[in-house]
This record gives C-alpha cells, sequence and structure tokens, in this order.
C-alpha cells in the first residue's frame, strides 16, 4: 500500500505541470495550498524552506510539510515531500515548526495536530497539539523520532489548554536547546512559553515569556526568537481568540524587541510594533543565514483572503525574504541582497513636479522595483498607482501634509489600509511590483506593508498628483532572473 508520503508525491510529480501562471520572483507551492514558512534554515551549503502543504487542492486541509531549498532565493529547487500526517500524533495535520542543525542532522520540531472531528462541529476535549520531532542525515527523508510527541501533557504545566499549543521555534545558546511555543491560557488568551533541553528529546518548562492583555481578546501562532544587534526579538501573529470576536480582532503580525534574562525565564520588552501593515502577510519565520545575517520569509496571504479565481491550481505565495537588523529598538526589514540585486536598471527620472490630476508614466512592467525619493513639500499629496489599465489599478496615497500613507487596490476585497508617516517630512518609498503582489519598504524598511491580489488586469506603473506633486528622484528597474 502507498504511504500518504508516497501518495502525496506521486500527485506532485503527475500534476506540477498545471500550474503555468507563477509569479516572477516569488516562491511558490509546486502544486496546491500552502500556508506557514517552517523549518527555514541554511543546512548543508544550501537554505531549506518547508511550508504547510496541501498538494490535493487549493484549501487548507490534511496539512503536510512541502520542501525546496535554494542558495539565491529566485532559483528553487523542490524536494520530496518532508512529513504527511501519517502517525496517530500528527493524525490530523503536521502542522508549523522550526528547523536545527545538530550532530550534522537537521532536526525538525513540529506540531503534531489531532482534532477527530475535524471539518465538523470543534470539540475542544478532543483537540490536541503535540510537539514532536523529525530527523534528517541528508536533509531530505525526515524519520519521526520514537519518543513522540517530546512536549505533550506531562510537560505543559497546569492551566494551559492542550488543544491550542503549536508552532515551536527552536534556538540553541552554549549547548542548551530552547523553543517557545504558543499557547492558550486559563482565562483563553495568547501566551507564549518557553521550554529547554539538552537533546531536543527530553524537554521541560522554563517560562512564560510573553502574555496578551486580556481585553485584547487575542490568541498567538507562530512565535519566534532571536538575537540580533544586542537585543532579544519576539515575533508572532495575532487572531482572534474565540468566534464572538472575529469582527473586532484583525489579523496581524508583531514584533517585540527587549531583553531575555535566561536565568529567570523573564523577557523584558522595550518596544513594540508590527512587522508588517498588510492584511496579506502572516505567520513569519526568520533564519541566521549564510553569512550570519538573519533572514525573514513569510506567507504572503492569511486566513481572511478568498480563494484565488477558477483554473488556478495553486494558492499561496511566500514573501521576497527580507534581512533584518534592529536600530534603536525598530525593526528594519530590506530585501534580501540576492534578489534586490536581480533588478536591473532601466530609467531614472530626476525632480518630476505635477499639477493636480496631471499624470506621469514610469514604466510597464509585471516585475518591478521603483524608488522614489519624496521632498517635505508640505502640500504634496499624490498617488503611485500599480497594476494599472485604463480604469483599475491598486495604489499607495502618498499625502504628506496629513502624514500617511494609504495603500488599496481595486482587485482585492481587503480593506484600506493606513500607515503613519511623520507630518511634512522628507520619505523614500520601495516598492517591489510582482504577478500577484506589492510590497512597499518605507524610509528603508522602517514600515513594510503587503498586499496581494491574484487578479491584477494592467501592469502600468504611474505617478498622478492629487493637490500638487514633486517627486525629487524616481528609480525604476525591471526583474530579471539571470
Ligand atoms: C498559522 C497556523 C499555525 C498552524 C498552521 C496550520 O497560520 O494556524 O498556528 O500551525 O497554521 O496549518
Amino acid at each position: 500500500m502507498l504511504t500518504r508520503l508516497q501518495a502525496a508525491n506521486d500527485y506532485i510529480a503527475n500534476n506540477q505541470h498545471k500550474v503555468t501562471n507563477r509569479p516572477h520572483f516569488h516562491f511558490t507551492p509546486e502544486i496546491g495550498w500552502i500556508n506557514d514558512p517552517n523549518g527555514f534554515s541554511f543546512y548543508k551549503g544550501e537554505y531549506h524552506l518547508f511550508y504547510q502543504l496541501n498538494p490535493y487542492d487549493i484549501v487548507w486541509h490534511n496539512i503536510h510539510w512541502g520542501h525546496a531549498t535554494t542558495n539565491d532565493f529566485l532559483n528553487w529547487s523542490y524536494k520530496p515531500v518532508a512529513m504527511a500526517n501519517d502517525k496517530t500524533y500528527d493524525a490530523n495535520g503536521c502542522f508549523s515548526g522550526s528547523a536545527i542543525e545538530k550532530d550534522g542532522k537537521l532536526h525538525l520540531l513540529y506540531t503534531g495536530h489531532i482534532d477527530p472531528n475535524l471539518q465538523y462541529a470543534k470539540d475542544e476535549s478532543q483537540i490536541k497539539q503535540y510537539q514532536c520531532l523529525a530527523v534528517s542525515e541528508d536533509g531530505i527523508h525526515f524519520e519521526k523520532h520514537a519518543s513522540n510527541p517530546v512536549i505533550a501533557e506531562t510537560e505543559l504545566p497546569e492551566g494551559y489548554l492542550i488543544c491550542d499549543f503549536r508552532d515551536p521555534k527552536v534556538w540553541e545558546v552554549n549547548g542548551t536547546y530552547y523553543c517557545v511555543i504558543v499557547v492558550r491560557n486559563a482565562q483563553r488568551r495568547g501566551e507564549i512559553l518557553m521550554f529547554k533541553s539538552d537533546d531536543l528529546v527530553q524537554w521541560s518548562f522554563a517560562s512564560s515569556i510573553y502574555e496578551v492583555k486580556f481585553e485584547e481578546n487575542t490568541l498567538l501562532e507562530c512565535p519566534d526568537f532571536f538575537h540580533l544587534d544586542g537585543k532579544d526579538v519576539l515575533f508572532f501573529s495575532v487572531m482572534p481568540c474565540d468566534p464572538e470576536f472575529e469582527e473586532q480582532v484583525t489579523r496581524k503580525v508583531a514584533y517585540a524587541i527587549g531583553t531575555l534574562d535566561y536565568e529567570s525565564g523573564k523577557f523584558n520588552v522595550e518596544s513594540e510594533d508590527l512587522i508588517d501593515y498588510g492584511s496579506n502577510f502572516y505567520a513569519p519565520q526568520t533564519t541566521s543565514g549564510e553569512h550570519g545575517e538573519r533572514l525573514l520569509i513569510g506567507w504572503m496571504q492569511s486566513w481572511t483572503q478568498a480563494k484565488p479565481p477558477a483554473g488556478f491550481e495553486f494558492n499561496g505565495m511566500m514573501s521576497m525574504p527580507r534581512q533584518l537588523s534592529v536600530v534603536g529598538n525598530q525593526l528594519l526589514q530590506k530585501p534580501a541582497q540576492s534578489v534586490a540585486q536581480s533588478f536591473k536598471h532601466s530609467s531614472t527620472h530626476e525632480n518630476i513636479q505635477l499639477q493636480a490630476n496631471e499624470s506621469f508614466e514610469l514604466m510597464n512592467a509585471e516585475a518591478a522595483h521603483i524608488q522614489l525619493a519624496v521632498p517635505a513639500a508640505a502640500n504634496n499629496h499624490f498617488v503611485v498607482e500599480l497594476q494599472k489599465n485604463e480604469q483599475q489599478s491598486a495604489r499607495i496615497v502618498v499625502d504628506i501634509a496629513a502624514g500617511k500613507l494609504v495603500l488599496e487596490s481595486d482587485y482585492s476585497n481587503e480593506q484600506a489600509v493606513e500607515i503613519a508617516i511623520a507630518a511634512g517630512q522628507s520619505l523614500t518609498l520601495d516598492v517591489y511590483i510582482d504577478l500577484y503582489s506589492i510590497e512597499l519598504f518605507v524610509n528603508a524598511g522602517e514600515k513594510v506593508c503587503t498586499l496581494t491580489s491574484y487578479e491584477p488586469k494592467g501592469s502600468l506603473i504611474a505617478l498622478r498628483a492629487v493637490g500638487e506633486a514633486a517627486i525629487s528622484e524616481a528609480v525604476c528597474s525591471t526583474f530579471v532572473n539571470e
């Protein structure tokens, strides 16, 4: 009999040719549904990216771990599916987790999801989320560990609910392994717990490092934790804690910067903000890169997004990988170097001055990078029109006097996103446009906003003045994968 893993690989081999409409520089699955990036790591000379995958359909179900490797984040090599949900402890899905190298072997720490009533009414008393280990000698074939689950009821302290206990992110300090895991506490709210281990197999509870405020009515997912530029950084994704808060809580991805005291287990938070202001970015994960740099990749979609149009054989993309730094308790993000370098200069325009409603066409391209330097002129008010045809576009509205940017799109049902900027001050915008996505980096990555749509109907890029507009420099580049 075919194993679930073989069945998934056979299905992919026989059907992946159906996907013919991939974006130019964003990762997509061979076929089917993807959500969170998992096990993002640099192992044996290449980057490994695993991801939540349902190969059989473009909806979330029966989650496997898909796998691909790359050296430049542009040319990917798909690998066999790493794990299928084929054990009693992960029967209803191999949920998110992370990777770490130990003794030359790649270790995956992930969540085994058990829900006998999947697809029917949610019965919390029957749902269990266990942390499990899988090990590989070659980075391709993974063996689930005989001691699984490695973190379960015995390790979880009293007062926490095992039905929402997931997404372990592992790291190592001086020979000790640590992981952060999100959990639902007795107040039904989100909390992040830290566990520790000497061997990745025997784990014990260390401390609770983060807790949401009760009145926020939220649960957390996909934590990440790393040390960068002298600070400790905690990432998490935020969702409503119960269905009755679905309307009032918007999903978002946030970071907290501070210091973790490993002795007391306390994480002292000094600043908090959003990682991405858009509603099409979720569950990012980081790794230490080839040169020790900190790289992030995120699921460029979210749980609220509608299905892609008929004929799409894949659903879900990954964001551009972004290199991170921490300056003055603020997270800065910029596209990973190999991706940033793959845009070739096509034109530069200096001192563009426009009267109300006047337009200036920059370029016509499906995949491009445009960089705008916007002077502080108080009445500067204009629109960057993207994916534009005669009637429709996606837009970045720049209003210097009001101190805000607005991202909106005729191709998306999502609400317009507003980003506050310092009123009356100059600013830079870096916009990366691909077939189905726009990623905006404001002021060299102080704020980032991602917007996706599978149905853009144009490829013009233009500026249009609302009041008067002044752009001191516009540099246009086209994506070229050589
Ligand atoms: C986040 C998430 C994780 C979970 C996974 C299931 O998007 O809900 O918490 O592990 O997706 O696919």
